[in-house]
């Protein structure tokens, strides 16, 4: 069924998958090592007391990746963590002796001597590699899948990477980046991990916690500690290290964990569902971009499979009413610019809040008036003509009128 709201629930598990690549001393050497970086500040952690009020629950808490590097999205955590390693195995260094200034020195470039680093991307995390490459002086090549817009691929071509839209949908970009790394001895950073391939996906989960610590560290300032968590998925990276760091620093007092993902592109819903790692083949339309990929990341999986109770299977309307929640708030509320794939999880709360229809869900994942909900804005306008057909004129990329 397509769609529609669907939910599955994991039984809580004994055989729980260790923590210790995501823990607190690990997400201090990232933030450390993020720090170091001239563009580096914390995100926003926004406080929505109106929507909060006016959907019936305790609090609200929005943390804005928009602002992230200027990137417009999170997903430079984990690129630039992943790049550094890399370098800093090879030169037989530590991070901490690699921070940004040495980094991009011409000593450091003239030690590792020319890289490529290759990539298949639905926009953001092609973005942050690029964006790394070029800081570095060394080349970027990245491969899109077909739909994929000419703003994304422009964004990645302006930070001096060659940037190719192919006909396959992102996993076959996986597949294809992985075979030009191997044919050509191009660095492959994938922000997705498989048998064999799994150094620089665990880094890239790291790269994350610094959001996941920031998050933490905000939410202790404000006295404060979440209920819920619904956090959106494509290949499950992201969410995996932030569930897997919020379960290691709260322990036993951890918060609920829903996982949020497209119809179109549920392979977290779907591997719940079965009980093992299940894909979502052929093209997975959706305007949620940053969503549409069918292969869950192995290594993600084994902390989502561990620490995760819900999975949600939404149709792209909730994006859309997320996006226009949070750009239209409730008086005393700050307006927040977020993009499809950034707004879905706000856009479930809302409708899981109010929707009749969805009490059962609602009841099950267990909100009332005494949740604490989390979400992260993972990106602002990352298209931003896309943003203002949907927000401005609640068109959809199929809507005829948006081809015009
Ligand atoms: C804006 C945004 N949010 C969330 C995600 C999901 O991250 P992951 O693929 O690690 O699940 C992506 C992935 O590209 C993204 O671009």
């Amino acid at each position: 069924m397509q769609n529609t709201y669907q939910i599955a629930t994991l039984a809580n598990k004994e055989d729980k998958t260790s923590l210790s690549f995501l823990s607190e001393r690990v997400a201090k050497q990232t933030v450390k090592f993020h720090s170091s970086f001239k563009e580096y500040e914390p995100t926003p952690l926004h406080r929505l007391k109106g929507l909060a009020e006016y959907l019936g629950v305790k609090d609200i808490f929005l943390k804005d990746e928009s602002f992230r590097f200027g990137l417009n999205a999170f997903k430079v955590l984990g690129g630039s963590y992943a790049v550094v390693k890399y370098i800093a195995d090879k030169l037989g260094k530590t991070v901490d002796e690699l921070p940004y200034e040495v980094l991009i020195s011409e000593e450091t470039r003239k030690e590792i001597g020319e890289l490529t680093f290759v990539t298949a991307t639905d926009g953001n995390h092609g973005r942050g590699i690029a964006w790394t490459a070029n800081k570095l002086k060394q080349k970027a090549v990245v491969f899109m899948p077909k739909g994929s817009t000419q703003e994304r691929a422009e964004n990645i071509r302006a930070e001096n990477a060659t940037c190719e839209i192919l006909e396959g949908n992102y996993d076959d970009c996986v597949r294809y980046a992985n075979q030009m790394a191997e044919e050509k001895g191009w660095i492959m950073v994938q922000d997705t991990a498989w048998e064999g391939y799994e150094d620089i996906p665990t880094w890239i989960m790291q790269g994350y916690l610094t959001m996941a610590y920031e998050a933490y560290l905000q939410l202790t300032l404000a006295a404060t500690k979440p209920t819920h968590v619904f956090l959106q998925a494509g290949v499950g990276s992201m969410a995996s290290a932030v569930t897997g760091f919020f379960a290691s620093i709260y322990e036993d007092e951890r918060p609920i964990v829903t996982i949020v993902e497209p119809n179109k592109a549920d392979c977290l819903f779907r591997s719940a569902k079965s009980g093992g790692i299940t894909f979502v083949t052929g093209s997975m339309e959706t305007i949620m971009a940053g969503l549409a990929c069918g292969e869950p990341c192995t290594i993600g999986w084994d902390v989502i499979r561990s620490y995760t109770k819900h999975f949600l299977s939404v149709p792209d309307s909730a994006a859309a009413h997320g996006m226009r929640i949070l750009g239209n708030p409730i008086k005393g509320d700050p307006d927040i610019i977020s993009g499809e794939s950034g707004a879905v999880t706000m856009g479930v709360v809302s409708q899981l809040m109010y929707r009749d229809d969805l009490k059962e869900i609602k009841e099950e994942i267990g909100l009332n008036e005494d949740s604490i909900i989390l979400c992260i804005s993972t990106e602002g306008n990352t298209d931003a003509l896309r943003y203002r057909e949907l927000v401005w004129n609640g068109l959809y990329p199929n809507d005829e009128n948006l081809k015009k």
